[in-house]
């Protein structure tokens, strides 16, 4: 499945909404969602499956809402993120606690709140003695899987903060002063685009749940979206993972990249195009702070030009901020952009906006959504202002 289709009349859209709410700006469209939504649910027909979003991936609630209505909950790490929850009607029975970090004022506020806990570890589990809660707990197991993706996003590695080797679950699962655990949780990374990682990790898993009679299981997100070249192949997924999950009375998961990133695009305005002797650079009014995943990740993501002038050349597309490390694509055969006119970078919809920051005092971006067809347009964050860049100072 290819990402968004950037045809005219979605271009007209953009064009409009970068005038009306200025740029940067994000701009989601619903129909692409819910493909993406359909598409899920068809890899996991026949299976009784309680589907989650990952809301660190998009924490904008009319777009987690979108998710609730169509019988998602959530994947939550924060208190935040379950208020994000909340805001966008997600029953608490239908969220997911994940982190390793997670603190005795955090437990304090959610253990009687969300439906699922995934522990990391077993001083997390000694620590939940503690606290009387109805949540239903599962071990996140590390399955030493390496998920071949960029090393600051792969979790399932012994050399990883997350989970519990296999080797040490039997000391929680021998003990029985601590919560009742109800099954297995597994995620080994995000962004994986070889569906052999997830065999390895999820047979290993799926059988560990067998021996110690589980019947739930967790099976985290991952996929993998096509920035660049290579996606995860769903047909292959659904052959070779989907008959792990045989005979499970219920199935979690907890996506978050693929159901949204390919929904999102982020706009931002020419402002100059800068030519040395060494090298051209392409200015926007979008940098590190608007979306980070290229200076954090060196991540790829597509640029169209909408109104491109004669030239072609290679270029650094690069924002604002003080920062060298502040560009959004290194050394791209482009069409050169006219400038005051607007550029579109690609699959943004996960760790776009919810990676952003006031760096450099910018206030953040707009977010805004396209309902199905192109029907209605509606601003669904408005743009910070200055005064929002002092909500906090005393
Ligand atoms: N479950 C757990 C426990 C996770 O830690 C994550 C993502 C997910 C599910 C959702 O993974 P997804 O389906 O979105 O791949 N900022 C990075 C990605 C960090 C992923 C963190 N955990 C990026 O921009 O690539």
């Amino acid at each position: 499945m290819s990402s968004l289709i950037l045809n005219n009349d979605r271009k007209q859209i953009i064009q409009e909404i970068a005038q009306t709410y200025g740029t940067p700006v994000y701009v989601y469209f619903a129909d692409e969602i819910n493909e993406r939504i359909e598409k899920v649910k068809s890899i996991f027909e026949g299976i009784n499956i309680l589907p989650t979003f990952a809301c660190k991936s998009n924490n904008n609630p009319h777009i987690v809402e979108h998710f609730s209505r169509n019988g998602f909950g959530t994947d939550i790490v924060s208190i935040g993120e379950y208020y994000v929850s909340k805001k966008a009607g997600v029953d608490d029975q239908k969220i997911v606690w994940n982190g390793n970090g997670k603190s005795r004022h955090e437990i304090e506020v959610l253990s009687n709140c969300v439906g699922y806990v995934n522990i990391d570890s077993v001083e997390e589990y000694e620590r939940w003695k503690e606290y009387e809660t109805d949540a239903t707990f599962f071990l996140r197991v590390n399955p030493d899987v390496d998920p071949m993706t960029h090393h600051h996003i792969s979790t399932g590695l012994k050399k990883n903060k997350f989970g519990i080797p296999v080797e040490e679950i039997d000391k929680i699962l021998n003990d029985k002063n601590g919560p009742k655990i109800s099954g297995f949780h597994v995620h080994i990374g995000s962004q994986i685009v070889d569906v052999e990682p997830f065999d390895e990790a999820l047979s290993s898993v799926a059988n560990l749940s067998r021996r110690y009679g589980f019947s739930k299981i967790n099976i985290g997100g991952g996929w993998g979206i096509k920035y660049e070249d290579k996606e995860l192949n769903l047909e292959e997924y659904k052959r070779k993972i989907i008959p792990h999950l045989e005979g499970f009375e219920l199935v979690l998961f907890e996506l978050g990249r693929y159901l949204i990133a390919p929904a999102g695009l982020l706009v931002a305005t020419v402002q100059y195009v800068k030519r040395t002797s060494h090298k051209t650079f392409v200015v926007v009014d979008a940098g590190m702070n608007t979306l980070i995943r290229p200076a954090m990740y060196d991540a790829y993501h597509n640029m169209i030009v909408l109104t491109p002038t004669e030239g072609i050349a290679k270029a650094d597309v690069v924002g604002p901020l003080c920062e060298s490390g502040d560009l959004l694509a290194r050394d791209r055969e482009i069409q050169i952009p006219k400038v005051g006119s607007h550029v579109v970078f690609e699959n943004v919809g996960a760790y776009g906006y919810s990676m952003s920051s006031n760096y450099n005092s910018y206030p953040r971006p707009a977010e805004v959504l396209v309902s199905e067809n192109g029907s209605k347009i509606t601003l669904i964050r408005r743009r910070e202002t200055i005064d929002d860049l002092f909500r906090t100072i005393v």
